[in-house]
């Protein structure tokens, strides 16, 4: 597990306290899942509380109680068990939970249903991730239910559930300097995954033996997982926008786009390039390339403080119309193209999203019905990208070409700053780095 400083997440409790000004938030982590038979699949902590706490095991609930004189974060774990310990690693038990993870109360998980219904009676108001785990919802309920049954003892339940979401992905919105930190890691790591992949891919192989080229330079620097399942797709699988089968052989004279990206220590990392299998762009390949790259770029120069969310989007569109209708993809006036969504048939998702703990991060796109403005600590995806099918009725020689580039971008105060430099996107670079051996 990475160092981590608790003054950080002290820092962060505390700012969501303030925020609160009251009331108790409860934060389950996610529940652990079964695979098959024994087997469970790997245990990845909730976000939010993950966020909150950096604590990594299962079965685990954070409360905070702003103003609690005993103390303002609660912790309920599971306890130190040296016989379940020998089987499945160790575990930090209460101890650990107060001494390393800042526990001002920790108490065993097996005991919640007991502890926090007491800690929740006479509080106004609960925040919490409603309608996200449902059975804990359920057992919510049930201890709420619990406490308004001893009314005529003089104790009253919460009156109001209120979705913490609305502050909290406010705060996760914004990074702060040691997710930054993180997240530059992820990229690095990302983007050498993605090098791997350039000097491996020739043809004839199959997508998931360049899958796992990517992958095992995730994990050999320190990634346990990917930020998502990679899609690794040669030809025309490059314009099935989810595809993950990853199972198809690599054809020469086809175009492999990746988008795969490294987590570390739960901070998610998207980086999308799309190269020819046999290391040579072809003429149609390389025209639409440069355009999706124009488009990228024109795009990420729109990422700075002060613009809004839209602005990117609105300006990979425009280059994006703009190429199609020079190579006679599109045609009519740019203007009503434009207001048509005409760039619909080739280009059919948005520019980006934010980017952090979660893959497609937390945070509003808009607010009060206005797309929001860009803030320094923001991190965002660029991705604009085309697909053209053997559906689409356009020229043959244009079919089955997917093409997206995808960079993670931190808005500065001075502008922004590309996080996934390190991997080459001018067709030149792309081909000089083909060219060296894995
Ligand atoms: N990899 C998911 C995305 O690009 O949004
Ligand atoms: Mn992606
Ligand atoms: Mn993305």
């Amino acid at each position: 597990m990475r160092d981590f400083k608790l003054a950080d997440y002290v820092a962060r409790r505390s700012e969501l306290m303030e925020l609160m000004g009251g009331g108790v938030a409860v934060f389950p982590t996610a529940p652990e899942s079964i695979r098959n038979g024994d087997v469970l699949y790997p245990f990845r902590p909730d976000s939010d509380f993950y966020y909150l706490t950096h604590f990594p095991e299962p079965s685990a609930v954070a409360v905070l109680i702003p103003g609690r004189a005993q103390g303002e974060f609660i912790l309920f774990c599971r306890e130190r068990d040296h016989e379940k310990e020998a089987w499945n690693g160790s575990r930090c038990g209460l101890i650990g939970a107060v001494e390393d993870y800042g526990a001002d109360d920790a108490f065993p998980i097996d005991d919640i249903g007991d502890i926090l219904p007491q800690l929740l009676e006479d509080r106004d108001r609960i925040y919490c991730n409603m309608g996200r785990y449902l059975e804990f919802d359920n057992k919510m309920l049930q201890w709420i239910n619990e406490i308004r049954g001893k009314k005529r003892s003089g104790i009253n339940a919460p009156g109001e559930l209120i979705d913490v979401a609305h502050i909290l992905h406010e705060l996760r919105l914004i990074k702060r300097h040691e997710e930054i930190k993180l997240m530059e890691i992820a990229a690095t790591v990302s983007s050498a995954g993605h090098r791997r992949a350039m000097r491996a891919c020739c043809p004839n192989k199959y997508e998931f033996e360049i899958a796992s080229e990517v992958e095992y330079e995730f994990k050999r620097q320190g990634s346990y997982s990917t930020a998502y399942p990679s899609i690794v797709a040669g030809g025309k699988n490059a314009c099935v926008l989810h595809y993950t089968n990853n199972t198809d052989v690599l054809q020469d004279g086809d175009l492999l786009l990746i988008d795969a990206g490294a987590e570390i220590d739960c901070y998610a990392s998207d980086i999308t390039r799309t190269f020819p299998i046999n290391g040579k762009y072809t003429g149609e390949q390389l025209a639409l390339y440069e355009i999706v790259l124009m488009a990228q770029k024109a795009a990420i120069a729109e990422v700075k403080p002060g613009n809004n969310w839209n602005q990117p989007h609105e300006s990979a569109v425009r280059v994006l119309t703009e190429g199609l209708l020079e190579l006679g993809l599109l045609s009519g006036n740019m203007d009503a193209l434009i207001e048509r969504e005409e760039y619909r048939r080739f280009y059919m998702h948005r520019t980006g999203h934010w980017l952090g703990l979660d893959v497609h991060d937390v945070g509003d796109y808009k607010i009060s019905g206005q797309w929001r403005q860009l803030e320094p600590g923001m991190v965002l995806t660029i991705e604009p990208g085309l697909y053209i099918t053997a559906a689409d009725d356009v020229d043959s020689r244009w079919h089955n070409i997917g093409i997206r580039i995808e960079d993670d971008v931190l808005v500065t105060k001075l502008g922004q700053k590309i996080m996934t430099n390190d991997v080459p996107k001018e067709p030149n670079d792309v081909e000089s780095m083909m060219r060296e051996p894995l």
